[in-house]
């Protein structure tokens, strides 16, 4: 079996095991979320050994290049000297500044922080709070329109992330950010290509975040948003979208409700069918999906057989932390 050095201490991998269940298997806290190579939080740093290319993927060239690697992902062949890689991800530390109900289950969370976080909407952070509890959470802010960061939590139950911000976080709270990462956000330099944008629950935070930084860069092409819930109580931020769809001719918000006729203005059905009925066709569509891991995977393929291209499909799965 191969051996991981750490910290001068030398483990035996056990089998099927990864670099970071062997490390937290011998009580070190390496911080960690999705357990699926989509956060990065469990970061390291290979000294000597060869890293499964698994291990390194998605990381920039440049991270690569000097061995690092995401240790929940990692299952060498031979053996790896490892290390922290404290100084790989862009740290800043950040504040509550206040918090807002949106709906029954989804609270924003505003955040100062002490220097400016270099960010594109609709990436994300990883939120980290002393004793090592690791989240991620999509940024619904734009940075052209303030400095504030805007995020929308949903409260899971028995979470430990969500729950602390729902029901004990205040104003002036310490908490540091990890990131940005992600690459689900708009890009400028092709105006009038068509948006399409869907979410289910708090996958609509990074659309919130894209819808305004491309309508603010002057979007000229058709946008449309598909928001889907189940109950029309679950739907938020109607208000505000209504209102920008009242003052932008392109752009379009479709919000509907799957177990309920909800209110006139609302649509009734499963949110991707409906969204392929109004968007058939995607061939030189922009894609952009966020939420639900399984919702995200089906409605990756249909828009894809919808004619959309590979490349221009951007999808961020909310994976539960553990990997769900
Ligand atoms: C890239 C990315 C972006 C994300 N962006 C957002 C965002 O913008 N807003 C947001 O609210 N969340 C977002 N998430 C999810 C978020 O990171 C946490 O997983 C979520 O807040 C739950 O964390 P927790 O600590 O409260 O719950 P945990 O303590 O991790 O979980 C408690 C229990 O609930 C289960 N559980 C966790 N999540 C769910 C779920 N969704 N449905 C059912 N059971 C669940 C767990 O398996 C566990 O049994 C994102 C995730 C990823 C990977
Ligand atoms: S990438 Fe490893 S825990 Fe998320």
């Amino acid at each position: 079996m191969p051996a991981i050095t750490y910290e001068d201490n030398s483990y035996a991998l056990g089998e099927g095991e990864s670099v970071l269940d062997c490390l937290a298997r011998e009580g070190h806290d390496i911080p960690s979320s999705c357990r699926s190579g989509v956060c990065h939080s469990c970061m390291l740093r290979a000294t000597s050994g060869e890293l499964p290319p698994a291990a390194q993927k998605g990381l920039k060239d440049a991270h690569r290049a000097q061995g690092y690697f995401l240790s929940c992902c990692c299952h060498p062949e031979g053996d790896l000297t490892v290390t922290r890689a404290d100084d790989a991800t862009q740290k800043v530390a950040a504040r509550v500044l206040r918090k807002e109900t949106l709906n029954d289950r989804v609270l924003r969370v505003v955040l100062e922080t002490d220097k400016p976080l270099e960010y594109f909407p609709g990436q994300f952070v990883n939120f980290a709070r002393p004793g090592g509890l690791v989240r991620s959470f999509s940024l619904a802010s734009v940075p052209a329109l303030g400095n504030e960061l805007e995020f929308h939590v949903a409260l899971v139950l028995g979470g430990s992330m969500s729950g602390w911000l729902h029901h004990e976080a205040a104003p002036g709270d310490p908490l540091e950010l990890l990131g940005p990462l992600g690459n689900c956000f708009y890009v400028s330099g092709n105006p009038e290509q068509p948006l399409f944008m869907l979410g289910t629950g708090t996958g609509l935070a990074p659309l919130y975040g894209i819808l305004r930084d491309a309508l603010n860069q002057g979007h000229r092409g058709p946008i449309h948003l598909f928001h889907g819930a189940l109950l029309a109580s679950d739907l938020y931020l109607t208000e505000s979208l209504r209102d920008l769809d009242g003052k932008h001719e392109n752009f379009t918000y479709h919000a509907s409700v799957r177990d309920e006729p909800g209110e006139d203005w609302m649509e009734q059905g499963a949110v991707d069918t409906l969204a392929l009925k109004t968007a058939p066709d995607l061939k030189g569509w922009k894609v952009f999906l966020c939420g639900n891991p399984d919702l995200v995977k089906q409605v990756q393929r249909k828009t894809f057989m919808a004619g959309a291209n590979m490349k221009d499909i951007h999808a961020d799965a909310f994976l539960p932390a553990g990997g769900g």
